[in-house]
């Protein structure tokens, strides 16, 4: 029995199967990537939003995206099984601050209903460690090192950041943690080019799928340079609204294109569960 139903399948030309059978019945049909044609990894990204386009209410303890989502367990299904599929996620330091000092980027902490399944896929099916790479993005360097991703043994975790701040991780104690990496980029103005970023994964990591995990700022980066290949967005049935002045984030905070290059997609799939929309679409 599927958690989501497949209303539309773009994606049909692949003669072999890359879900195990069990996996492939929850989402409803296969999940193949491609290989990235640009040389750098390939970049999915997964984002929830609201009807009317918020994906954060900025409200303290309510921004995070399962507010969006309503805790949705077919989001979050589809969260861990993309989690499943990379080989490093990526988040933004404004991201990694609005969640729990528990939160864990792995697929079960995503679902834990489909553990085995994703190690399964994870582990036998595609030979990748247990759990993907999580990278941090953070200019600053202000990250609280006692979160559980600093601190758990399995998971290993690479911020990438500036000169400053890899002083500001130096002084905090990053070098006692040992599963923990500190990379310091180039930057103009604090901000780290998401090329450099994405050719640092490749050489040094051996990253070839890459998942964007957010937020609005660091997508939007990665978004105008390029950088991204795919876009999964579970379109939730709320709608949050803006006040003239508030600033309610969409899926691109920063940035803002023009006509002539504003990025278009083309749709692979829709899937869908009670009022949900699973969508996933690829940059034409
Ligand atoms: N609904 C969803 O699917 C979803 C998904 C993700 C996030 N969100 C929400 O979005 C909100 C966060 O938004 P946000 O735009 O602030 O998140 P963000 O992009 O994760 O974080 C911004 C921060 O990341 C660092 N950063 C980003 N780009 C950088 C670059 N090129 N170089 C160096 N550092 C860089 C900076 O950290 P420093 O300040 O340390 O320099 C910056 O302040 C949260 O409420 C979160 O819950 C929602």
């Amino acid at each position: 029995m599927g958690l989501v139903r497949t209303l539309i399948d773009c994606d049909k030309e692949y003669a072999e199967s890359a879900l195990p059978q069990k996996l492939r019945e929850l989402y409803d049909g296969d999940l193949h990537f491609r290989s990235s044609p640009a040389a750098r990894p390939f970049v999915i990204a997964n984002f929830v939003s609201t009807l009317d386009g918020v994906v954060s209410y900025e409200i303290d303890g309510k921004s995070g995206g399962s507010t969006i989502s309503g805790s949705d367990p077919a989001d979050r299904f589809i969260m861990g099984l993309l989690r499943a599929s990379a080989d490093a996620v990526i988040v933004g330091a404004g991201t990694l601050r609005d969640v729990s000092a528990k939160s864990l980027w792995t697929p079960e902490y995503a679902y834990p209903d489909a553990k085995h399944l994703y190690e399964e896929y994870r582990v036998n099916a595609q030979h990748k460690p247990e759990y993907p790479l999580l990278v941090i993005v953070s200019g600053t360097g202000r990250l609280e090192l006692e979160r559980a991703i600093f601190r758990t043994a399995a998971m290993r975790t690479v911020v990438i950041t500036t000169s400053a701040g890899r002083d500001e991780l130096a002084r905090r104690g990053a070098a006692t943690l040992d599963s923990v990496e500190v990379h310091a980029l180039n930057s103009s103005s604090g901000s780290i080019a998401p090329r450099e970023i994405l050719e640092l994964l490749q050489s040094q990591f051996g990253v070839k799928t890459l998942l964007h995990e957010g937020g609005p700022t660091l997508f939007g980066q990665f978004l105008a340079a390029e950088a991204v290949d795919e876009l999964f967005l579970t379109l939730s049935p709320q709608i949050a609204g803006r006040g003239v002045d508030a600033t309610r984030p969409a899926v691109v905070q920063g940035v803002q294109f023009v006509p002539d290059s504003a990025p278009w997609f083309q749709m692979v799939s829709v899937k869908q569960q009670a009022a949900y929309l699973y969508l996933r679409y690829r940059r034409t």
